[in-house]
């Protein structure tokens, strides 16, 4: 039992979100597909931080995942979720059904535009039109409100931020540090699916970052240079399959001719058996 209010309607959480704003309070949203953890966790922190009414949604959207992909055995726990949600400050949780979420069949894609074709978008082609579709939705039923995401799906935040600047959509769109194990793994729900042998060889994906990140802050400024480091560190010490290891501009996603003063994102994705994982690091010039 937590002091969190769970919403499963739209028009529960819309009405809800009306009556705060109309005495001014501020709302927060941290949009989830649960099974949370302390990454989530920080995300929470800032919206409560922040704001006066922080909501944190939990559905898991079938939209984003391909017909290949986990979503049956996507993991779930939505008591330890509430837990998390009461502990770290959260007012809300908007739990919606597939039906509440997308009730008319038949509406219009989301436009998401060029940086949602390439690296994640290029692995799976359908994803971030799924998460357009959902996080659109979600911003739509809140209405104002800062919105919380994490780097560590950095594609993922620029698409949110291109399309919310693209459809003029009312909320700030916040971008959170990403939270690691101590060995370095960026925490992610995925990182379920791993077995004993491949969590040890994970944080590979980690140190690639790293040494990517040396490189340039030591002064090299051929990107090929630096994706090719890092993807010999992920071949050298996983059996892991790599995915991609990249250099680009942030802003664009595209591969900078040379890396300037300016720096880069480094981004690496890798699969360990079930979990296909991804990680990145801005990597800037000493
Ligand atoms: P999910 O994978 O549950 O992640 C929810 C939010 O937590 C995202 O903004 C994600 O970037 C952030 N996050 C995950 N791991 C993190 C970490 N280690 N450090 C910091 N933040 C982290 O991303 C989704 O759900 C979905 O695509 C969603 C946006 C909810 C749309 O369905």
């Amino acid at each position: 039992m937590t002091g969190v209010e769970v919403v499963e309607t739209v028009e529960g959480l819309r009405s809800r979100l009306d009556a705060e704003r109309a005495t001014g309070r501020r709302v927060g949203l941290v949009p989830t597909m649960g099974f949370l953890h302390a990454g989530h966790a920080s995300l929470i922190d800032a919206a409560a931080a922040d704001n006066d009414v922080t909501v944190v949604s939990v559905f898991v959207n079938p939209l984003q995942f391909a017909s290949d992909e986990d979503l049956a055995d996507y993991p779930r726990d939505p008591e330890a979720d509430m837990e998390v949600c009461w502990l770290h400050g959260a007012d809300l949780v908007f739990a919606p059904s597939v039906a509440q979420m997308y009730p008319e069949p038949g509406v219009p894609d989301i436009e998401v535009g060029d940086l949602a074709s390439s690296f994640e978008g290029a692995s799976r082609p359908t994803h971030f039109g799924g998460v357009a579709r959902a996080v659109s939705r979600l911003f739509d039923i809140v209405g104002t409100c800062r919105t919380y995401f994490g780097e560590k799906d950095f594609q993922q935040l620029a698409v949110v931020r291109q399309m919310v600047a693209d459809y003029n959509i009312p909320v700030e769109v916040v971008g959170c540090p990403t939270v690691r194990e101590h060995d370095g793994l960026a925490l992610s729900s995925r990182n379920a699916y791993l077995t004993a042998a491949e969590r040890r060889e994970a944080p590979v994906l980690y140190r690639a970052l790293m040494v990517g990140a040396a490189a340039v802050a030591g002064g090299e400024t051929n990107p090929d240079t630096v994706s090719m480091l890092m993807a010999e560190m992920v071949g050298s010490a996983t059996t892991g399959e790599l995915d991609y290891a990249a250099v680009i501009d942030p802003d664009t996603f595209e591969a900078p001719p040379r890396i300037a003063r300016a720096g880069v994102r480094l981004l690496v994705a890798c699969r360990f058996g079930r979990a296909r994982l991804i990680d990145n690091m801005a990597a800037v010039p000493a």
